[in-house]
C-alpha cells in the first residue's frame, strides 16, 4: 500500500516537473492567450533572398544555417543565423537567436552579434525578422527583404525583413502539453480502461446484460477499485479451483424454476395430504 503511494508520489512529481520545466524554444505565449510557434520553419535548406542589386543572403529559423560559410569572423561561427557572401569572406548578419517577440500580433526575431560592420567596429550586423499570417502562400513562404541599412550592399549591417507564412498565424499547443492537458489524458485513460473493465466483468463474470453492464462503483474511489480488483481476483481464483462453479449455477436456477412452475413445496405438501384427506372422506368426490 505505501509502495503504491509513494509510485503515485513520484509520478506527479515528474508530471509538475515537466510542467515547469516547459519552455520551448521558438515559441511565445502572447498575454491576451495566443500562440505562435516558429519551429516548422526550421529547414535543412536554407532560405534565399536577395538584396535590391541581387546579392543572395541564406537565413534559417530556430536553427544556425545549414550552407557551408567560408572565413566567418565572428565569435560563434556555429550559430550563424544568416550571412551573405562577401569579397572577404562571409558576413554573418546575425546570430541565432529562439526568443520570439510578438509586436502588433506578429511573431518578431531578432538576431544580433553579425560580423563588425564596415563602418564601424564597435556595431556589430543585426536583423530583424517579421513574420505574417497569410494562410495563401503556398508551403513556408519566403523572406522577403524590405530594406537594408546602409543601402548599398557593400556597407549594409542591418537588415529588415519580412516573412508572410502560414506558420506565423497563432496555433495551438500540441507539441508542449500542459500539465493539466496530460493529467486529465491519464485521468481520461484510466477512466476509460475502468469503464471497459467493468463492462467486461460485469459481462462475462456477473453476466450482466442490458443496463447493468454500466458500472456502479463510485467514480475515482480508491477502496472501491481497490475491492473491485479483489474481486476479480478472488472470482479468477474460485473459478480457477472450482471449474464446475458456473454450471452448478445454472443447474441450481433450473431446478428453481421446475420447482416455482409447481408451487411452493410446502404448499403442494400440504395439498396433497388435503387431497388424500378428502379422498378418505369423500365429500368433494361425491
Ligand atoms: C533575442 O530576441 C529577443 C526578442 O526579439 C531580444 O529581446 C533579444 O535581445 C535577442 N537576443 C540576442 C542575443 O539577440
Amino acid at each position: 500500500m505505501s509502495r503504491i503511494r509513494a509510485l503515485w508520489a513520484i509520478g506527479l512529481a515528474a508530471l509538475v516537473l515537466g510542467a515547469v520545466a516547459d519552455e520551448i524554444p521558438c515559441t511565445t505565449h502572447t498575454s491576451d492567450g495566443q500562440y505562435f510557434d516558429l519551429n516548422p520553419l526550421k529547414s535543412s535548406d536554407d532560405y534565399k533572398f536577395k538584396s535590391p542589386s541581387g546579392n543572395e543572403y541564406k537565413i534559417n529559423v530556430c536553427r544556425p544555417v545549414a550552407s557551408e560559410t567560408w572565413a566567418l569572423k565572428v565569435e560563434k561561427p556555429e550559430e550563424v543565423a544568416g550571412f551573405v557572401r562577401r569579397d572577404h569572406g562571409d558576413f554573418s548578419i546575425g546570430s541565432m537567436n529562439t526568443t520570439v517577440a510578438v509586436t502588433d500580433g506578429h511573431p518578431v526575431l531578432t538576431f544580433t552579434e553579425g560580423t563588425a560592420c564596415s563602418s564601424s567596429n564597435d556595431l556589430r550586423a543585426s536583423t530583424v525578422i517579421r513574420f505574417v499570417c497569410d494562410t495563401s502562400v503556398s508551403g513556408m513562404g519566403q523572406p522577403q527583404l524590405i530594406a537594408q541599412l546602409p543601402p548599398s550592399d557593400e556597407s549594409a549591417c542591418a537588415f529588415f525583413i519580412e516573412w508572410r507564412t502560414h506558420v506565423a498565424c497563432p496555433t495551438h499547443e500540441n507539441g508542449s502539453w500542459g500539465f493539466m492537458s496530460i493529467l486529465a489524458t491519464i485521468v481520461g485513460i484510466v477512466f476509460g480502461l475502468y469503464i471497459v473493465c467493468s463492462v467486461f466483468y460485469n459481462y462475462f463474470v456477473l453476466q450482466l446484460r442490458g443496463f447493468d453492464l454500466v458500472p456502479r462503483y463510485s467514480l475515482f474511489s480508491l477502496g472501491d477499485t481497490i475491492e473491485f480488483i479483489r474481486g476479480c481476483v478472488e472470482r479468477i481464483r474460485s473459478r480457477g479451483s472450482d471449474p464446475w462453479e458456473g454450471y452448478r449455477g445454472v443447474s441450481a436456477s433450473h431446478e428453481e424454476g421446475v420447482s416455482i412452475l409447481s408451487g411452493p413445496p410446502g404448499f403442494l405438501d400440504e395439498e396433497d395430504e388435503e387431497e388424500d384427506g378428502m379422498d378418505r372422506d369423500g365429500i368433494i368426490r361425491l
